[in-house]
């Protein structure tokens, strides 16, 4: 596995006008390349936290069944009007992962939702909701990878895409390091693969961490 990747961020296509000043979207290579190290053709692979839909997208193309779950209405609507395989995206919520039907699964990409450690609202209800604190985001995170691990194949992987947070008053939120500490308890942890991005989201946001884990 090589341990970094120098990518562009940039998008191959513009999102529908009502979503472009949330434009929280990987770029599809960085989902090509996990694709092609971790599954073959016909692999069955989720994205939790499904947002837009590029990882359904790039699996559509690398002819992988890829299906998705998304909280927030508009978004799945829109990816569902945009996919082969609509059926594929589901609306739902990821921290109720146990009650989705879905095929054992080969692999799992995504980026879930930021919490910084002083933030109040709740990212599993597209901050909609008043949260309970960081520490209950991360026991949150490690119990959607407690259900996710049940419908993983024991040759499974998972990879989460995820920055640690630069705050303006100076400090940072370890949120990668948190993660991977966290999703440890439930998955082995096999290392992090560093992406710097070219054409940044500005200081503190021009690498990224993508932490790999395999079924225990
Ligand atoms: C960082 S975005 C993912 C973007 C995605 N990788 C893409 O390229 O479009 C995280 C997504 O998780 C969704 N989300 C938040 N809480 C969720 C939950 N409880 N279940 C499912 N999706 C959720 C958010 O609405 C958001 O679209």
């Amino acid at each position: 596995m090589k341990t970094y990747l120098c990518l562009k961020n940039v998008q191959k296509k513009a999102l529908p006008e009502e979503f472009q000043s949330d434009d929280v979207r990987y770029p599809e290579e960085l989902v090509e390349h996990f694709l092609s190290e971790f599954t073959c053709s016909g692999d069955f692979v989720l994205d939790p936290f499904m947002g837009y839909g590029t990882t359904l997208i790039v699996a559509e193309r690398l002819k992988r069944v890829a299906f998705g779950v998304e909280f927030e209405e508009r978004r799945w609507r829109y990816v569902q009007s945009i996919l082969r395989h609509p059926d594929r995206a589901l609306l739902g919520d990821s921290t109720r992962l146990d009650a989705v039907q879905l095929p054992d699964l080969d692999f799992s990409i995504t980026s879930p939702p930021y919490m910084g450690a002083h933030h109040k609202e709740n990212p599993f209800t597209a901050y909609a909701t008043e949260g309970y604190g960081y520490g209950q985001y991360l026991e949150t995170i490690k119990s959607i990878y407690v259900q996710l691990n049940r419908k993983l194949k024991p040759s499974g992987h998972a990879v989460i895409e995820v920055s640690n947070l630069k705050h303006e008053d100076g400090t940072t939120t370890t949120l990668a390091w948190d993660i991977a500490r966290e999703v440890s308890d439930v998955l082995r942890f096999l290392g992090e693969v560093v992406v710097t991005w070219d054409d940044t989201y500005g200081y503190g946001y021009d690498h990224s961490y993508c932490l790999v884990f395999a079924k225990r």
